[in-house]
């Protein structure tokens, strides 16, 4: 199976961060968030990952690339652990990469991947989430699609209030973690919601949906929809949604972001122990309010 990532989003909630870099270049400590989308998807199998780009991306290109100069500098050094690091970056999988010309939103950005694709079913993985699951996310989704032999998308359920940010479904419960949808709305207001069952970042998608995003008229936000476009090809096949296992962070926002770079510190078997005993003396000097932020008498947690 095939990946498709998007990554032509301009990036406007990191700003100034994102004025002269790409957001999926910003990093968990020191691995670039894309990177740990393109691991998943290679720890799932997938060897064959189209990258969709645009302007101002060019980044991610040179990211998965070989490095000529800084192997030479560090074989020059001897610094072989950094040198293999590099080095397998570049041999991960067959990163391809197209441009989205204009920026019409993600069912425009899914279109781009048309000729790549030949009419298979494939998976489309959103940048801006960040799992941590046993089993790699979109694997979740690949064992089921084995089973099941149609579209399915995979889901979280949210609080109310939340539902607005989200692809939402109205579904049929048919096991524990499976619905098979009866239709999905995009980022409705909460009182008209079907359900609080909110599409999370990976799906996998059957190639008629591309006949459908060639017709589709631009919704939520001025921008085709990918959720419009499988709102449709649902009333035409039968298609699952998949409440995945594990825990997401939303690093398209700054304080999910904020928790990831943590929390991904913590995993880390060279940086745990200095990150616990760091967060351990940071949570005491708050507790004992000679943390202060100007004008307040202490911050408590
Ligand atoms: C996109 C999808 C939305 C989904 C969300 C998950 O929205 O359109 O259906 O629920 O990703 O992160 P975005 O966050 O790009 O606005």
């Amino acid at each position: 199976m095939k990946a498709v990532i998007p990554a032509a989003g301009i990036g406007t909630r990191f700003l100034p961060a994102t004025k002269a870099q790409p957001k999926e270049m910003l990093p968990l400590i020191d691995i670039p968030t894309i990177q740990l989308v393109v691991q998943e998807a290679v720890d799932a199998g997938i060897t064959d990952i189209l990258i969709i780009t645009g302007r101002g991306k060019r980044a991610i290109e040179d990211h998965f690339d070989k490095s000529f100069e800084i192997e030479h500098f560090l074989k020059a050094r001897g610094q072989e652990k950094q040198l293999k690091q590099i080095q397998n970056i570049s041999k991960l999988a067959n990163i391809h990469y197209i441009r989205q010309k204009e920026p019409k939103g993600l069912g425009h950005a899914i279109l781009c991947a048309k000729n790549f694709i030949n009419n298979e079913p494939f998976a489309v993985m959103l940048g801006d989430d960040y799992y941590v699951c046993d089993t790699p996310h979109i694997k979740q989704l690949m064992d089921a699609h084995k089973r099941l032999n149609a579209s399915i998308i995979s889901v979280m359920q949210v609080p109310k209030p939340h539902v607005s940010r989200f692809g939402i479904i109205d579904g049929k419960q048919m096991e524990k973690n499976l619905f098979v949808i009866r239709s999905l709305v995009e980022k409705p207001p909460a009182e008209k919601a079907p359900s609080n069952l909110a599409i999370s970042g990976r799906y996998i998608v059957s190639p008629e949906i591309f006949g459908i995003l060639e017709g589709a008229d631009t919704g939520a936000g001025g921008e085709i929809q990918l959720t419009d476009a499988l709102a449709k090809l649902c009333k035409k096949q039968v298609m699952y949604a998949h409440l995945f296992d594990g825990v997401r962070y939303d690093i398209g926002t700054k304080m999910g972001y904020y928790k990831a770079f943590i929390e991904y510190a913590l995993s880390r078997d060279d940086l745990r122990d200095e990150a616990v005993e760091y967060l351990k003396w940071l949570t005491n000097k708050i507790t004992n309010g000679s943390f202060k932020r100007e004008g307040e008498e202490r911050i408590v947690l």
